[in-house]
């Protein structure tokens, strides 16, 4: 089985809505698709409303999700984790405590624009348009991670 973690702040906006689409688009046989956030207000919370509305506009059902706190073992667990922007980046990196893990990190939107450090808007303190943007941005990443690893895991 390989292993993907998407990860966010608080696991119940962003991060839902990655694992959900990610996970809609791998096998489910050789794809295990997680979600966890660097803080830990919302442990065990189902995603918000507004993620699990926007992912059922787009035919995904999100609502089952639990929110949880990523842990040091995520690192050696899983084979890739993807941060939505770049203080999950910095917090993550900074779980990690080797070099092996730490290649294992990336930024979701480095797979649509490497290297131009974009991140994945936080939609919390804002409104609807926010989280349908946040889907678009991750369906299109999405999209190019499932097919790198489908190549890469065939
Ligand atoms: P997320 O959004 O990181 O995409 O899940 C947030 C949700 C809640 C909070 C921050 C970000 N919060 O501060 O409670």
């Amino acid at each position: 089985m390989v292993k993907v973690l998407m990860v966010c702040l608080g696991n119940i906006c962003r991060s839902p809505l990655a694992e959900g689409i990610l996970r809609s688009k791998l096998p489910k046989d050789k794809f295990f698709v997680d979600s966890a956030g660097t803080g830990n207000w919302h442990e065990g919370h189902q995603p918000d409303e507004r993620s699990i509305l926007t992912a059922k506009n787009r035919g995904l059902d999100i609502s089952c999700q639990k929110a949880r706190q990523i842990k040091r073992s995520d690192l050696s667990e899983f084979d890739h984790i993807y941060v939505m922007d770049s203080y999950n980046l910095r917090d993550v990196t900074q779980l990690a405590s080797d070099a092996e893990a730490k290649t294992k990190i990336k930024l979701m939107m480095d797979e649509i624009f490497p290297g131009q450090n974009i991140d994945v808007p936080d939609p919390y303190h804002g409104g609807q348009k926010g989280f349908d943007k946040v889907y678009d941005m991750l369906d299109e990443a999405c999209e190019l991670v499932a097919n790198k690893l489908i190549k890469e895991h065939a």
